[in-house]
């Protein structure tokens, strides 16, 4: 049943401080593993599970991402003029057909709860796809399509996790399940000590729309930031949440060395770089 989940938001208003200086004029949503941009492949997999309307939440420094997603009558007449169907293909595919594209300005930096709550107007009173652009995940089925597979099951919440190394339970929402992968608890970031498992939240989330009454009365949490994990830890004293060990690679890309295995990674999967790059590699 395509289409169920129409609308997908991608909080970007973050400033990417990890990735200074390059993030002083370039969203960190728009460097590239390989040549596409991060914000690219996260549209592409919400698109792909059947979004429509997709919001991002986003910052007045960062409207880079906005022109991205601009078509470009320009560059498209030259590359046709140049007969360069591939790449002109490569730009129109920027810009997918039948998809509504909307900024909302998230005006001060009170979190990920927040970035989503300021997309409530846009979102409705509808289930909802959250994407987090650092979380790169590569498989087979787009990891929201599998998110939307369990939601078919139950017309419940899903978040997508995956195990983490214990030690760094601190940068995560933590989750302990039932035998049927129901949510039993959600903390966020917690000390290895306190964690309930090793299972960590991963940025892929379809919430049912009750989230958004919850976060408007969420108190500032960990990091003195609203956060996303206790309006679902407040959500699961009203509905069941459902975790999906979702199949696929992920790959870190908020920080310097999961983005730098991202591009070496997608550059070995691709036929045009694979041998050279293998070899520059085995000769460092
Ligand atoms: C956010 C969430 C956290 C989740 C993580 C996944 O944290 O708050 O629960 O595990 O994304 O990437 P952030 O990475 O924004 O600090």
């Amino acid at each position: 049943m395509p289409g169920t989940v129409r609308t997908a938001v991608f909080p970007v208003a973050g400033r990417g401080t990890r990735f200074l200086p390059v993030t002083k004029s370039v969203p960190k949503e728009l460097l590239p593993v390989v040549d596409k941009p991060l914000i690219q492949y996260a549209v592409e997999e919400a698109v792909g599970a059947g979004a429509t309307r997709l919001v991002f939440v986003t910052h007045s420094s960062k409207s880079a991402i906005e022109h991205h997603f601009q078509s470009d009558q320009d560059l498209e007449q030259a590359l046709a003029g140049k007969e360069q169907q591939d790449l002109l293909a490569l730009v129109q595919d920027t810009v997918p057909v039948g998809v509504s594209f909307r900024y909302i300005e998230q005006r001060e930096p009170l979190g990920l709860g927040h970035a989503v709550l300021c997309a409530r107007d846009a979102v409705g009173d509808e289930p909802f796809f959250v994407h987090l652009p650092d979380d790169l995940i590569r498989s087979q089925v787009g990891c929201l399509q599998q998110l939307l597979d369990r939601y078919e099951q139950h017309q419940s919440s899903v978040i997508a996790v995956e195990e983490v190394a214990l030690e760094k339970t601190p940068s995560y929402g933590i989750v302990a399940l039932d035998d049927n992968g129901r949510l039993r608890e959600i903390i966020e970031k917690p000390e290895p000590a306190d964690a309930p498992s090793n299972l960590g939240v991963v940025g892929r989330y379809l919430l049912t729309p009750r989230i958004f009454d919850l976060l408007a009365t969420t108190p500032r949490g960990s990091g003195g930031e609203i956060q996303l994990t206790d309006a679902i830890a407040a959500l699961l004293q009203y509905e069941d949440i459902f975790a999906v060990r979702f199949s696929g690679t992920r790959y870190d890309c908020g920080n310097t060395l999961g983005y730098i295995r991202a591009n070496v990674d997608f550059a070995l999967a691709r036929d045009d770089l694979r041998d050279e790059l293998r070899s520059a590699l085995k000769n460092l």
